[in-house]
């Protein structure tokens, strides 16, 4: 059941809130009474268009209510007298009362961390046989995460693990795929009872929270940060465009040596990888093609029979949407011409790598001077420094920097007397899309491509190193107009 929390401090407003859950398409509410001023239970109790949870939280377990433990109780009890369906009462308050045809949830919180003896407690709770047993703890990292998920799995009693921050979002979302019973959002962002919960919207349409079940097969996004990932987007709309039983959420991941045991725990079929962990995963996988091996990142991982397999789709989506550019303009496309790649991290390096093996004369211009001679001594590539741009004599230039993204959309890596009409000039950058670089580039007649088009065609080779097809072409049309 996907439950909308509803925390207003007004019993009118609960009410109304009660109706946009419905309408957004939650299953349950939760009404927090310690947040209501004025509850009138019978009230919102005769107004419920979905079954409620009501719940009392005390100020000692997270919540509002600090007053009289007596007091609280007769709140529930009068909860339950007018029609609530569920009951939350803490373990640590635990003891019974007039709970009517009210169903028993028994629960835990811990807003700091997931403790060691969380197995042990939940066992405790579940002795008491209530409807459901529910554990809601702070994630701190990937290793949180995978434990959380492996208990919510394992447990032999109904159960709900809410993995709590952005390291627990993939189980708040994928409960149901790993025997959760319930999971908590809020009614719109900005609402969050607790951190990290979804909105009812993202939850339903987004992820189509309601069908997710124990076959759905689970993809993500790992990196840190995560949050401006638009690779949901993308491939949830995909799936869901073909029928697939999948879904695709965001891995945030601080330490890419606990990915093995979150791709075991969470039955991963693969991920995707981003800043900062590309090289760090290129050295974990099992097995890497070639082109992870020569520029050492891999943005793609697959899961076959527990072995991750690791390859680099940036490459070819960035380097197809060179050519075909260069083709334009040159007929012959990238062979021969002097190509300058700004930049020297992970992006830069596989275009520079690229651009060489497909006979470019490559030139790397870096704002560190060490760090970009360092990678064209490496690469075997000449080297101009950052305020010698012109030297570079270009007819080809990649912003492989990450100047000009969203907020700073009016910096530019370079001046604009850089470009001239016979050129071809790439923006990685695709927040936003129209950048600075590509606007000034364009406006002298240059042939510019956006981040958006790399983007693009490199979830799409990713799409189909998982599933062995493309996406729809008429899908990739929508998106490059949406994006
Ligand atoms: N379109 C796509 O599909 C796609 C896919 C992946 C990444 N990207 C984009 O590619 C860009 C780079 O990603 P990455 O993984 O290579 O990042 P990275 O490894 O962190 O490298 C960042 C590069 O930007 C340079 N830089 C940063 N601030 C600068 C400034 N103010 N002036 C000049 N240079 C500056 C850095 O130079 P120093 O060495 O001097 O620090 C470094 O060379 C990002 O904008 C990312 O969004 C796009």
């Amino acid at each position: 059941m996907i439950c909308a929390v509803i925390r207003t401090s007004r019993s009118d407003d609960a009410i109304a809130a009660m109706a946009e859950a419905r309408r957004a398409g939650a299953d349950l509410c939760e009404l927090r009474i310690d947040y209501l001023e004025d509850p009138d239970l019978p009230k919102i109790l005769a107004a419920k268009p979905l079954p409620v949870l009501a719940t009392v939280r005390p100020t000692w377990e997270g919540g509002r209510y600090d007053g009289d433990e007596s007091v609280r109780f007769g709140l529930l009890e009068d909860a339950c007298l007018h029609g609530a369906d569920y009951v939350d009462v803490e373990f640590r308050a635990y003891k019974d009362f007039q709970r009517r045809d009210a169903k028993l949830i028994v629960s835990y919180h811990d807003f700091e961390k997931t403790p060691e003896d969380l197995e042990a407690t939940a066992t405790k709770m579940a002795a008491l046989e209530p409807f459901l047993v529910k554990v809601a703890c702070q994630a701190r990292g990937s290793a949180d995460l995978a434990r959380l998920v492996t208990l919510q799995k394992s447990f032999p009693s109904p159960i709900a693990v809410i993995a709590m921050g952005e390291f627990g979002e993939p189980l708040r979302i994928l409960y149901h795929r790993y025997g959760g019973r319930l999971t908590f959002v809020s009614l719109k962002a900005g609402l969050e009872s607790a951190p990290g919960q979804v909105t009812v919207e993202d939850m339903v349409r987004l992820y189509q929270g309601k069908t997710i079940d124990d076959a759905t097969e689970v993809y993500g996004v790992v990196g840190n940060p995560v949050a401006h990932s638009k690779s949901p987007l993308v491939f949830n709309d995909v799936f869901k465009h073909l029928g697939m039983n999948a879904r695709y959420v965001r891995l945030k991941t601080d330490d890419p040596a606990a990915l093995r045991s979150v791709a075991a725990a969470m039955d991963l079929k693969g991920f995707s990888v981003t800043i900062p962990h590309k090289q760090a995963v290129a050295g974990l996988v099992d097995e890497a093609d070639d082109i992870v091996r020569g520029v050492g990142a891999a943005n793609t991982v697959s899961v076959r029979d527990g072995k991750l397999i690791g390859s680099n789709t940036d490459l070819p989506g960035a380097m197809e949407a060179i050519q075909d550019a260069a083709v334009k303009k040159w007929a012959h496309g990238i062979y021969g011409m002097r190509a300058l790649v700004l930049g020297a991290g992970g992006v830069s390096r596989a275009i520079a790598w690229g651009l060489q093996r497909e006979a470019a004369r490559v030139v790397i211009a870096n704002r560190t001077f060490e760090r970009g001679k360092a990678l064209a001594e490496e690469l075997g590539v000449d080297f101009v420094r950052w305020e010698n741009l012109l030297d570079a004599r270009a007819q080809i230039i990649v912003n492989g920097t990450s100047v000009g993204m969203t907020p700073k959309v009016e910096e530019s890596p370079v001046d604009a007397s850089l470009f001239k009409k016979d050129m071809v000039v790439m923006d990685t950058v695709y927040t936003p899309r129209q950048t600075r670089f590509l606007r000034e580039a364009r406006a002298v007649g240059a042939l510019g491509i956006d981040g958006v088009e790399m983007f693009l065609r490199q979830a799409n080779h990713q799409f189909r190193t998982w599933k062995g097809r493309p996406i729809p072409t008429e899908i990739l049309k929508e998106f490059a107009q949406k994006l």
